[in-house]
């Protein structure tokens, strides 16, 4: 019997959207709904990986032998993914995290006054890009999620943060991106593009992507 090709391998992943609050009750946020990480994280298991999901703000069944970590904030993702950190062998970030966040949140409802409100916004920490930094044996898989100049900007982003791959997709796309079943990617590594898959359902999507990071990493080990 052959032993499954992430078996022994710790797999970090995040899905969801980050909650940036404003009050006790209203929030900033964006239109992910967790499926491409929840589908990445059921495939790493699939695959024999030891995996925990992070999850910000979704409403999916967690898949079967995942430990799900609940969070909201980019911040709250930041220190759950920096708590996984050290015995990490690969981290997929599919979450679409806040680059902003309220200045300062109100601790009561904020009340109706003006015309017109102001809100300031002071940039989060980049998950990726922080963790990036201080890689060591970590496999780092990033998203980007581009309405235009997909590989420029993948490819940005691919070196900026440090990613051993970075998986595009083109929100522009039908059947591509947030909320729906299906999604349409290419896969970037440091020498350009890898490969660009058709249409497929984020389930399968996420299967392939876990097995290019497997083999990937038992290349490495050779
Ligand atoms: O959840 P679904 O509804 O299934 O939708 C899936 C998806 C479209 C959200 C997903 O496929 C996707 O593309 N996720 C990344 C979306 C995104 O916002 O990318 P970005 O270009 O803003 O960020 C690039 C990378 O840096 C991402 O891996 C992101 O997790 C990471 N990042 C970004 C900002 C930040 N402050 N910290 C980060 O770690």
């Amino acid at each position: 019997r052959t032993a499954l090709p992430l078996a022994g391998k710790k797999v970090v992943v995040t899905a969801g959207g980050t909650i940036e609050r404003i009050d006790p009750v209203r929030y900033i946020s964006n239109d992910s709904s967790g499926k491409m990480g929840y589908a990445l994280a059921k495939a790493a298991a699939e695959l024999g990986g030891e995996v925990t999901l992070i999850a910000a703000n979704t409403r999916l069944a967690p898949p079967a032998g995942v430990r799900v970590l609940s969070v909201e904030s980019a911040r709250e993702m930041y220190e759950a993914a920096l708590g996984e950190w050290s015995d990490t062998d690969i981290l997929v970030k599919a979450a679409a995290v806040a680059d902003y966040r309220p200045k300062t949140p109100a601790d009561r409802k904020l009340k109706k006054t003006g015309e017109t409100m102001t809100l300031e916004l002071v940039k989060n920490i980049d998950i990726l890009e922080t963790l990036g930094k201080q890689k060591t044996r970590q496999f780092l898989i990033g998203f980007a999620a581009e309405t235009n100049d997909v590989e420029q900007y993948a490819m940005d982003k691919l070196r900026r943060k440090n990613c051993d791959l970075l998986v595009a997709n083109d929100v522009t796309r039908e059947g591509a991106g947030f909320g729906i079943d299906t999604n349409v990617a290419s896969v970037y590594d440091a020498n350009g593009l890898v490969t660009s898959f058709p249409l497929l359902s984020k389930e399968e999507l996420g299967l392939r992507i876990m097995e290019l990071a497997a083999s990937r990493l038992a290349g490495a080990a050779k």
